[in-house]
């Protein structure tokens, strides 16, 4: 593949060209952050375990018949992915209270949320990105209500096939967070990443979390929890 120049970079990744004007490059990186704060601090192997975590989820999305943005893992920690226009929009599911939610609204944390819950967010890092709700978005652009009752249907469906998964394999699917983005011909793919940087997930019976809370919780073993969640869902990455 020829040069590749950075395009942009997240808290968890960067994104690359690959040469290929339809294709860009997931790179994860080891850096973890103690959410929303400034700094962060290196975690051996965190690139490898999101990038494969990723990737094994986004298959299983695909075999769901959900289309999203992946094409290949390319290695430990890249992916290839489809070019997309990304809708500037975080869709935020809630099957139980946590976190914002609890803060926001008063709820105690573990309050089971049915039917569970569709929240949107404005991808706005200086606005620290607000909530806002289909109006804002139609009336300001962000996504057309057709766009809209697509991605809240394919979020719920994303909610069905992982809370599924998940509790197949002893965990409680708390919360997590998509994007959705738009290919050359107009067709919604879901896009970004689902890892257990961006979903809350807990043991179904002791309701530990083994998900990044225990990061901000300032909890060790935060490797060894991601390893732990993969082996229980079927994917093996510890080093042999
Ligand atoms: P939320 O409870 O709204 O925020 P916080 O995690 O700061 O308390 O988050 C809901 C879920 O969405 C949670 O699993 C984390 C995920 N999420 C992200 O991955 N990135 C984000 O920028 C936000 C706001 C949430």
């Amino acid at each position: 593949m020829t040069k590749r120049v950075e395009l942009y970079r997240d808290q968890s990744k960067s994104v690359y060209t690959s040469g290929n004007e339809q294709r860009l490059i997931f790179h994860f990186r080891n850096d973890a952050f103690a959410f929303d704060e400034p700094g962060s601090e290196q975690l051996d192997r965190l690139g490898e375990v999101n990038n494969k975590f990723n990737y094994f989820i986004m298959c299983k999305l695909e075999s769901a018949g959900i289309a999203t943005q992946i094409d290949r893992l390319l290695s430990d920690r890249e992916t290839l992915v489809r070019r997309l226009d990304m809708i500037p929009l975080e869709c935020v599911v809630r099957n139980v209270a946590a976190g914002s939610l609890c803060r926001r609204l008063g709820v105690k944390e573990g309050t089971d949320l049915s039917p569970p819950t569709f929240e949107l967010f404005l991808k706005n890092d200086v606005l620290h990105d607000p909530m806002v709700n289909e109006s804002l978005c139609e009336s300001l652009g962000f996504a057309t209500p057709a766009q809209l009752s697509e991605i809240k249907a394919q979020t719920y469906k994303v909610n069905t096939v992982l809370s599924q998964l998940f509790d197949d394999a002893g965990m409680l699917l708390v919360d997590y967070k998509l994007e959705f983005g738009i290919d050359s011909e107009g067709k919604l793919f879901l896009g970004d990443e689902f890892t257990p940087e961006s979903c809350r997930l807990w043991d179904k019976e002791t309701r530990v979390k083994l998900d990044k809370d225990r990061f901000r919780l300032g909890a060790d073993g935060i490797i060894t929890s991601y390893i732990e969640v993969a082996r229980r869902i079927g994917l093996d990455l510890s080093e042999h």
